[in-house]
């Protein structure tokens, strides 16, 4: 039988997400919006609806409509160096958890080694492990700002290594991966014919980059055949609800391989589905779909900023660039981290107010202890009150009263 460990992640917010009165602060989602939102949002009011009443559902085209995996194909092109992505080299999927699935039951098994970066999204080295593949994390480190060490990855490599894994912008810590240090690990793995799959999920949400810093592309974008990027409609493009997520990659044998294996799980998405991504990556829709999350994650970001400021005294973090989360590590006044899945089910307790603690479910023990995942990137009003009931609860337990 194959050993799955639980993904605790997915269990902590199907526990508790629908706790009554939830002030959830945890979602990874840019606020979703309806369809009646996205089609108020469409800048061309002749544009025909998202969905076609007329259209017998049949399975469809099996691989994705032509139209969706165009419009896919072109999210990959954004400050690309090489000729643009084909749409034969995309395949939709159920999300970019089918997709990222999908890729390692494919591409990776027992005798395979992977290299994959920690912190992330805990399917990205589960599953390999799952499949038999021996994994070395590459740890990310706080004093580098998360972003992955470029000179420990030669130690990393074994004769074996079939796959690098990396997640840009990154969950849990809002980090982004920069071009040059992209292009880096892209050389090293051609080098040695590695494969990179490149969780892209959070892509193109580069809020907050430094002065001066660009936004990174797509790991298609330099030309190195062996690269895969997975992604979704659920976090940038705020449409969870349609389950349609993507693999694309420069190689078309590798998308051969991954389709072959796919009709055993997807014979295809659904019509629906596949219409309404189709509609939210049209022109019209995505300019001003894209403009709102990059502005909500701004004004967000900046409410965040300010939370952590106020509390310096017992929370500090490195503050996120990119994507929908950031790590805060709390302590109490002595400096001693908070032992954070306690805090985290205190704090939902006592004040509704839902975040992620990093121990439980990012098996942060050692590294990151007292780190809570705060997914900001909500309605500004939900945040806003999770924010005064955090700070409230702080006021009440973390900071010691100054006798008056
Ligand atoms: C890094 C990462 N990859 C993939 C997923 C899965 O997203 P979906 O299947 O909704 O596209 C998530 C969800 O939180 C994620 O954070």
């Amino acid at each position: 039988m194959v050993q799955v460990e639980p993904f605790e992640v997915e269990q902590w917010m199907d526990r508790y997400e629908t706790t009554p009165g939830v002030i959830n602060i945890a979602e990874t989602c840019c606020a979703s919006v309806s369809l009646d939102g996205l089609v108020r949002m469409c800048e061309d009011k002749e544009a025909p609806g998202p969905l076609s009443l007329s259209n017998k559902l049949t399975y469809g085209a099996i691989l994705g409509s032509e139209t969706l995996r165009q419009r896919i194909a072109a999210l990959h092109d954004r400050a690309s160096d090489v000729e643009p992505l084909p749409s034969e080299n995309v395949l939709v999927t159920q999300g970019a958890i089918g997709a990222n699935f999908l890729t390692l039951y494919t591409l990776v098994g027992p005798g395979d080694h992977v290299i994959c970066v920690y912190p992330t999204y805990q399917q990205l080295y589960a599953v390999p492990k799952s499949l038999g593949a021996e994994v070395s994390l590459w740890k990310l480190k706080a004093e580098r700002g998360y972003v992955p060490d470029v000179s420990e990855l030669g130690g990393l490599v074994k004769d074996n290594t079939q796959m690098i894994i990396l997640n840009n912008p990154n969950n849990p810590t809002g980090s982004t991966i920069p071009k040059s240090v992209l292009s880096q690990i892209v050389a090293s793995a051609r080098e040695r014919g590695i494969i990179i799959l490149c969780d892209e999920v959070y892509s193109p949400l580069y809020h907050s980059l430094p002065e001066g810093q660009e936004a990174p592309p797509s790991v298609l974008a330099f030309g190195y055949s062996k690269t895969i990027a997975t992604g979704s409609m659920s976090k940038s493009f705020s449409l969870a609800g349609i389950r349609i997520g993507w693999i694309a990659s420069r190689d078309r044998a590798i998308i051969g391989a991954v389709a072959a294996a796919r009709d055993y799980t997807t014979i295809s998405v659904s019509q629906l589905d596949d219409q309404v991504a189709s509609y939210a990556l049209s022109e019209p829709v995505l300019r001003p779909l894209l403009a709102r999350n990059l502005e909500l994650a701004r004004t967000n970001l900046g409410l965040l900023s300010a939370f952590v400021d106020k509390y310096a005294r017992v929370c500090s973090w490195v503050k996120p660039t990119a994507g929908t989360t950031a790590l805060v590590q709390f302590r109490n006044e002595d400096g001693v981290p908070m032992d954070d899945s306690s805090f985290a089910l205190n704090v939902l307790n006592k004040t509704k107010v839902l975040s992620v603690p990093a121990s439980t479910c990012f098996g942060l023990r050692t590294d990151f202890k007292g780190c809570v995942r705060i997914g900001y990137v909500c309605e500004s009003e939900v945040l806003v009150k999770g924010l005064e009931e955090l700070g409230r609860y702080i006021d009440e337990h973390l900071l010691r009263k100054i006798p008056n």
